[in-house]
């Protein structure tokens, strides 16, 4: 395993495998301090490729002003020991500036979706992580690139933009990794005390009980919404930001639900971290799995 830390290296790295050795290469984008959620997607991808490259980087372009952005724990040491049992072949590992150059001046903008859900609240956070994943591929050039459905709309996002770019890079989507309680795995879940983690649990708790009850019948948006939020609202600790009901593809709200894919997305406050989490409704074994962008 290599740590490389500039961009031109990690090109020249990845354009010989490419070119002389004909092998496929794999790329999972992160932002460190790992955790099995992404030690899942590293798994996959050492399942599915030939050379996996992990890229630890802490994006500042997709944290608000506001945000968490100096306070992001930052601990390569520690990822990079996680990341030997894995066996992977290259860790990516950039400093700000080797992704943004001081005159750095051309952005991605994955127009319409990016506002919705999650860009409600963070304005700006979608054009940072289209940027960086941008910039990602094109240093690598990956034939697959893995990614969460715990974010799912980076997810979508994120098809959508290599699929209009036509970038030469096949998206994987793996499932959510979770606590034993139920709690989606994720870097901010370090912010939450014992009783805090317990009572965030209450979200996925929520997510399935709109999934049965979608599964026996209900088909109202609102009502599956209205469930979630009652739900989650029997925890003092937790307070709902939003709950949406949207069509998994296009991320538009629904009203009346019908056989297509459906996103159950939430997001919530617990202290003050803010969580998001969500469930996929008539999900397909293409929607599960690789989608060709
Ligand atoms: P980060 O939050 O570090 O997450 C990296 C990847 O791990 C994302 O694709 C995310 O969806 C996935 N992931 C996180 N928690 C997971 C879980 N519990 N189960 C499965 N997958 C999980 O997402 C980012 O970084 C950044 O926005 C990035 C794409 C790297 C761009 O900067």
């Amino acid at each position: 395993m290599e740590i490389i830390n500039r961009r031109q290296r990690m090109s020249s790295v990845s354009r010989k495998i490419r070119r002389e050795q004909d092998r496929t290469i794999g790329l999972v984008p992160t932002m460190g301090a790992l955790h099995e959620g992404h030690l899942s997607l590293v798994r996959e991808a050492r399942r599915m490729c030939d050379v996996v490259v992990v890229s630890v980087f802490v994006n500042p372009t997709q944290f608000g002003p506001s945000e968490d952005y100096e306070d992001y724990p930052r601990d390569l040491t520690k990822d990079t020991a996680l990341l030997t049992d894995y066996n992977i072949d290259y860790i990516f590992a950039p400093a700000a500036e080797e992704i943004y150059p001081k005159d750095f001046s051309t952005y991605v903008n994955v127009g319409g979706l990016s506002k919705l859900l999650e860009g409600e609240s963070r304005p700006g956070h979608f054009r940072g992580v289209a940027t960086v994943v941008a910039i990602l591929l094109n240093t690598v050039r990956p034939d697959f690139a893995f990614f969460g459905q715990k974010d799912a709309q980076q997810a979508v996002i994120i098809k959508r933009m290599v699929r209009d770019l036509a970038f030469d890079t096949e998206i994987v989507v793996s499932p959510t990794l979770r606590e034993d309680s139920g709690l989606a795995i994720s870097s901010r879940n370090l912010y939450l005390d014992a009783e805090e983690q317990q009572s965030a649990a209450v979200i996925h708790r929520a997510l399935k009980q709109a999934k049965e009850t979608y599964k026996k019948g209900e088909r109202h948006a609102g009502k599956l919404a209205e469930i979630v939020r009652a739900t989650i609202e029997t925890e003092p600790r937790v307070r709902v930001d939003y709950v949406s009901v949207v069509d998994a593809e296009t991320l538009e709200k629904l009203d009346k639900l019908d056989e297509r894919p459906i996103l159950v997305a939430v997001a919530a406050y617990v202290g003050k971290t803010r969580l998001i989490d969500n469930t996929m409704l008539n999900k397909t074994k293409k929607d599960a799995a690789t989608t060709k962008g």
